[in-house]
């Protein structure tokens, strides 16, 4: 059932979303070009490599499906068009796959992990016109990683919530909503480690409380 596993990941992540919005605060009016093109490398270096272990990772039936969402060109792009390919993407740091990323091994961990990528698109329809105003961006000239699917993103969004119901068995629902929370959280060490140490912080051994 599509409710199933959309509502399952919606609810069980949606403190994982809140800390992430907060820790990003791209909607800020005190945005700095300089924080803001810090920011999308960030991106960049996290989503180039997770796109390759999340295709890596699905079936030859979804390589088009997935393929037509991919993300990395849109952050090289707006990289390019704000730095005037001073930085060449080529040497923005890259997360590991051993720590840094989620571990994808079957469908479910395949969707919940991209669950989370692509609902950043529905944030996106406001971080789009908030940059672009802040930091006065032209039409698709530095923000095209957060227009992602532009006019196109409900569409996509829906498309994406029925394949992912009809590809998981319920078998592995937990696994997309494991995958979807270590992808939540492993992004957010990736983007913002100063906010993401405190609360990943193991308590300490024999300390008194
Ligand atoms: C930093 C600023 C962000 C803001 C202001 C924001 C805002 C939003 C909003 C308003 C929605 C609901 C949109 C709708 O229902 O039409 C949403 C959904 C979502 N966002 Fe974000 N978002 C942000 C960042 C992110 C990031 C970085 C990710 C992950 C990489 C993310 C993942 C998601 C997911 C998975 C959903 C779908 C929730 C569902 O199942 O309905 N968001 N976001």
């Amino acid at each position: 059932m599509q409710s199933d596993l959309l509502s399952r990941l919606k609810n069980e992540t949606a403190a994982c979303h809140a800390r992430l919005e907060n820790a990003l605060d791209l909607m800020r009016d005190d945005l700095q070009r300089d924080e803001y093109i810090a920011l999308l490398e960030r991106f960049y270096g996290y989503v180039a490599p997770w796109e390759d272990a999340a295709a890596a990772c699905l079936p030859a039936t979804l390589s088009v499906f997935f393929d037509e969402r991919r993300k990395a060109p849109l952050l090289a792009a707006d990289l390019a068009a704000l730095t005037g390919e001073r930085r060449p993407v080529g040497s923005v740091p890259q997360a590991d796959m051993r720590y840094d990323l989620p571990r994808l091994h079957n469908l479910g961990d395949a969707f919940g992990s991209m669950y989370v990528m692509e609902g950043s698109t529905l944030g996106g329809r406001f971080i789009a016109p908030h940059v672009a105003q802040r930091l006065d961006l032209g039409q698709g000239l530095g923000n095209a990683y957060f227009e992602g699917y532009g006019a196109r993103t409900g569409s996509m969004w829906n498309a994406f919530r029925e394949t992912a119901a009809a590809s998981v068995p319920a078998a592995q629902h937990d696994d997309a909503v494991k995958a979807a929370i270590a992808t939540f959280e492993g992004l957010q060490s990736w983007l913002c480690p100063e906010a993401a140490g405190v609360d990943a912080m193991p308590p300490v051994p024999g300390a008194v409380t």
